[in-house]
């Protein structure tokens, strides 16, 4: 009898995946092995949803955005069933069995990662390769996808220069990255912005609404405003600081749960915070201010010859490490090769934009405003 693996895709999707899934299915069925793909993410193995990945199914996958496997972002000890969320951990178990498979490739983000320590955990060989259009993955250097949202990103911020300046306007974008400013900065830095505003460096809207106007009156009558989707200002920041502390220090349960829902709703996304922004802005300076919102076309599309390129290397040596039995770690990008890092070093980590990043050093002593 052949043996046996599978793949899945988790968290939200990332143009380059299917090439991450060809990749292992070509070399796991060069080596004569089956490959299984499960659907839906960890719903798949959960309710033993799959397909055979044959060659014919490999076929034509590499270059297409989003992933043929389909994802969600359901967790194995989550998982929703009409309005109950039910521990699928046992199933999940129970599947891996039946299959008799050798190991579970899981492609995801901070979330997926997560999962798959669980599962490593109860018992099953688990290999992971990093997915984010954050870039907000510890240990390892790119995650798939990262590259072509920076693309996309920068490409708007490129387009929007002609209609801002023909306008004399100032240009927010709102540009994902969950908590970190990886994409913003990045695109900013790439695309010639002006101001950017990033979660890790809280702004003064004083600070960003003068700097704005000392461009203007500079005869640069128009700005481009790359905005993080968690940028927060510095009042807000603090807040978020004392809600933790005082989250920290109560012994209260009530009093504990209402805290959290303040904390979450400061944190949590909200599309209004851009409008409320491009207002005040408008208020501060007296220049006509627009939103651009880039939204999911950040991670739709084809994925970026870098992105197929990095997706490939990880897979092949995913599969290698399927056949070579080196279980529970994920496949990281470091110095243009490949390294295997065990789930422990890196499930709940987060890799952080710090200040002393060259990006950040670089873009501050080219005159980018951050208003910190
Ligand atoms: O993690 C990728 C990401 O695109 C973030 O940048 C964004 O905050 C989030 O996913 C959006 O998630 P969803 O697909 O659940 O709306």
């Amino acid at each position: 009898m052949k043996k046996c693996a599978a793949i899945l895709t988790a968290g939200g999707d990332s143009p380059g995946l299917n090439a991450a899934i060809h990749a292992v299915g070509r070399v796991l069925l060069r080596s004569n092995y089956r490959l299984l793909g499960f659907m839906d993410g960890f719903e798949g193995i959960a309710f033993d949803r799959f397909v055979e990945l044959t060659d014919s199914e490999l076929a034509g996958i590499l270059t297409a955005g989003g992933t043929v496997l389909r994802t969600s972002r359901h967790k194995p000890n989550k998982m929703p069933l009409g309005k109950k969320q039910l521990d699928m951990t046992g199933n999940i178990v129970e599947n891996y069995r039946k299959h008799q498979l050798e190991a579970l490739i899981c492609i995801g983000g901070g979330g997926t990662h997560k999962s798959a320590m669980m599962l490593k955990k109860a018992g099953l060989n688990i290999i992971t390769l990093p997915k984010t259009i954050d870039n907000d993955l510890s240990g390892t250097d790119s995650s798939i996808g990262f590259d072509t949202a920076l693309n996309v990103a920068a490409s708007a911020i490129d387009s929007l220069h002609s209609t801002a300046s023909s306008h004399k306007r100032i240009m927010l974008v709102e540009i994902m990255g969950h908590k970190t400013g990886w994409l913003t900065l990045g695109s900013g830095m790439a695309g010639g912005a002006d101001v950017v505003l990033i979660p890790e460096l809280p702004y003064n809207i004083d600070k960003v609404a003068e700097a704005l106007k000392k461009r203007s009156s500079n005869g640069k009558f128009f700005s481009i405003v790359p905005v993080a989707e968690g940028a927060i200002d510095c009042v807000t920041a603090e807040r978020i600081k004392e809600l933790e502390n005082d989250i920290a220090s109560s012994s209260d349960k009530t009093r504990k749960a209402e805290l959290k829902n303040q904390l979450s709703a400061l944190t949590a996304y909200n599309p209004a915070r851009i409008f409320e922004l491009a207002r005040k802005l408008e208020e501060l300076t007296g220049l006509e201010t627009r939103v651009t919102i880039l939204g999911y076309l950040q991670r739709s599309g084809t994925p970026s010859c870098f992105d197929r390129l990095l997706a490939t290397q990880l897979g092949c040596r995913a599969a290698q490490a399927v056949i070579q039995k080196e279980f529970g770690c994920m496949i990281a990008y470091r110095n243009g090769t490949t390294e295997l890092v065990p789930l422990e070093e890196i499930s709940g980590k987060r890799q952080e934009l710090t200040i002393d990043h060259p990006w950040v050093q670089c873009a501050m002593d080219s005159g980018i405003v951050f208003g910190n």
